[in-house]
């Protein structure tokens, strides 16, 4: 049981890119994994085990090692900021994390910011030393601007197809975000051997390879 490498997936959007990574390297992973209910998959070939997470939770299982390795998003990296170590950057699920408003927005003192991501958008605001009223909501995070609950946002953009249809506009990107393979700092070395295999592996099919 000990060589057997577990590994957190995020449940959604980035799912489907990264289960198509793993294939690519050699690694028998489910594609259609979602479709079920089951959260625990084991691949005794591969000798690993699938966990299916939801992508905010995934650095908190790797820091706390009851998964070895993880793929996550660098939006939730920046924003859950556990000790875990970052491995790989996968270059799959590709956006970017922006400020955005109403074309219309004019600055005001300490305007409110809603978001799902507190901590990344008060960092950025008090590195540009603006003083800000950071509001946490949990999703449709556009809504806010559009019935007067914030002046702005602090939101991750792929398409720009939801800004569009709201008519919303970005102002100012913060970070790109790719996600990332991390690993709990134990596993990292007591199974050395086996995250370097899969690194490798992955490494081979990178398109931009992202050893960081
Ligand atoms: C994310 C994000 C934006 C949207 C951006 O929301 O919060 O709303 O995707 O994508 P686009 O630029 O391609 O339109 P998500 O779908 O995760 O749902 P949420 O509103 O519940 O956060």
């Amino acid at each position: 049981m000990e060589d057997i490498l577990k590994v957190a997936m995020p449940k959604g959007r980035i799912y489907k890119q990264a289960a198509k990574l793993f294939h690519k390297a050699g690694l028998p992973i489910p594609e259609d994994l979602e479709e079920g209910r089951r959260l625990i998959i084991p691949v005794p070939e591969a000798k690993m085990e699938f966990i299916l997470a939801k992508p905010v939770d995934v650095p908190t299982y790797v820091e706390y090692g009851v998964a070895d390795i993880g793929v996550v998003g660098k939006d939730v990296l920046m924003e859950e900021n556990r000790n875990v170590y970052e491995l790989l950057d996968l270059g799959i699920a590709r956006c970017r994390m922006s400020v955005i408003g109403l074309p219309d927005w004019k600055p005001v003192i300490n305007p409110r910011v809603a978001t799902k991501y507190p901590n990344v958008a008060s960092q950025y605001f008090r590195e540009k030393g603006q003083q800000v009223e950071v509001i946490k909501l949990n999703g449709s995070i556009e809504l806010a601007p559009l019935i007067g609950l914030a002046d702005r946002i602090v939101d991750m953009v792929e398409t720009g197809q939801t800004l569009k249809e709201n008519g919303l506009v970005e102002q100012e990107e913060i970070f790109q975000i790719t996600s990332r393979l991390i690993a709990n700092r134990v596993s990292y070395r007591l199974k050395n051997d086996s995250i370097q295999r899969l690194c490798d592996m992955l490494q081979a099919v990178l398109p931009v390879a992202g050893k960081i």
